[in-house]
């Protein structure tokens, strides 16, 4: 129905406030897009900003997330399917954000607020084990993939415990999130990608 679509539509447009953005433009009068690795997102802002302006980025950008899918549930009365869309809708948002050219982020802090609205126990599992990567390996992008790539997993492991419109979410997450890391996936295999603290090397 009309509201449904309402909050789908809304879901894409709160995705595409971007904060990573905002934070570089007020703390530094600079577009993140130029530095780093030109992406606008917390992982990028921890890089070019610190750590206290990439935390409140990181809980702004996934409280956007959780933002989409809550008007969502108000909106559509509880359709998995509805919510499902609008959280698709919010990292699609967050990813090519309408007031910035289209030129974004990689999702994944959206994602960590989809997913704790929809599937919490799924993220969870992956969540913990992307953390414990980022924390041995340094790389953020290898542990935004696993937890990305491993959620289909979980959600099917979990199977019991969620509506099918939530399994091809995940799967349009993991695919998203494989596309937006092109980039990471290549220099990861050549060995260039940047760790946590590294802030040197060519603007990729
Ligand atoms: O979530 C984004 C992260 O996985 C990679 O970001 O800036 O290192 O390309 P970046």
């Amino acid at each position: 129905d009309v509201l449904s679509i309402i909050s789908v539509v809304l879901a894409y447009f709160i995705g595409s406030i971007s904060f990573s953005y905002l934070m570089a433009r007020w703390v530094k009068g600079v577009d993140i897009r130029e530095h780093g690795s030109g992406n606008a997102g917390a992982t990028n802002t921890l890089r070019v900003l610190g750590k206290g302006p990439a935390v409140v980025v990181l809980l702004l950008d996934a409280l956007k997330g959780v933002l989409a899918i809550y008007i969502g549930y108000l909106l559509s009365g509880e359709s998995h399917f509805v919510l499902a869309l609008c959280g698709m809708m919010a990292i699609f948002g967050h990813n090519w954000p309408i007031f910035l050219r289209f030129r974004g982020g990689k999702g994944v802090a959206t994602t960590i607020g989809v997913v704790i609205s929809l599937m919490f126990y799924a993220g969870l599992i992956t969540g913990i084990i992307a953390i414990l990567l980022i924390v041995l390996t340094r790389f953020v992008s290898l542990g935004s993939l696993v937890f990305t790539i491993g959620l289909p997993f979980a959600v099917l492991a979990l199977q019991s415990h969620y509506p099918v419109p939530y399994l091809w979410l995940s799967i349009v997450i993991a695919a998203l999130a494989i596309v937006r890391h092109k980039r990471n996936i290549k220099s990861l295999f050549q060995g260039t990608e940047r760790k946590i603290g590294q802030t040197e090397g060519e603007k990729q």
